[in-house]
């Protein structure tokens, strides 16, 4: 089972490979899987900016490519003075798989901030709100 430390640094050196030169702003994240595995993400970004993928999404696309869909934590790794809290798009994203999931996001002087990703995202739509559609 990894420590929050190591799933710390892999969010950080996950960063290191963002590509970011648009807005300079570099993320990393670090997905711990049910089974104890770390998958990271960075954010990818592009000449057509609204293409740009966020570091969240590209860790939950890792993980789901290769056949993990149960995940219990997070780390978010940013260059921001505060922790930086994911987007809308990505707390949607994670909730699909793991709507309580333990969400640590850290600056880069050290702070951190906790959450759960059911207070980040209340009320999430879900598939039982499509199979009652009827
Ligand atoms: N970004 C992330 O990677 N995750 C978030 O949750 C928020 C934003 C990225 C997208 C873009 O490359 C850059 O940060 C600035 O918005």
């Amino acid at each position: 089972m990894s420590s929050d430390e190591e799933l710390r640094q892999a969010a950080f050196d996950a960063m290191e490979n963002a590509y970011a030169p648009y807005s300079r702003f570099r993320v990393g994240a670090a997905l711990r899987t049910s089974s104890g595995e770390i998958i990271t993400g960075c954010n990818v970004e592009n000449a057509a900016y609204g293409e740009a993928l966020c570091a969240e999404r590209v860790a939950v696309s890792a993980a789901v490519a290769r056949g993990m869909r149960e995940f219990e934590e997070i780390a978010i790794a940013s260059e921001s003075e505060d922790p930086a809290p994911p987007c809308g798009s990505c707390r949607q994203t994670m909730s699909e798989f793991a709507p309580d999931l333990k969400v640590t996001a850290y600056s880069r002087n050290g702070k951190k901030i906790v959450w759960r990703l059911s207070d980040l995202l209340p009320e999430a739509f879900a598939l039982n709100h499509l199979r009652g559609k009827e």
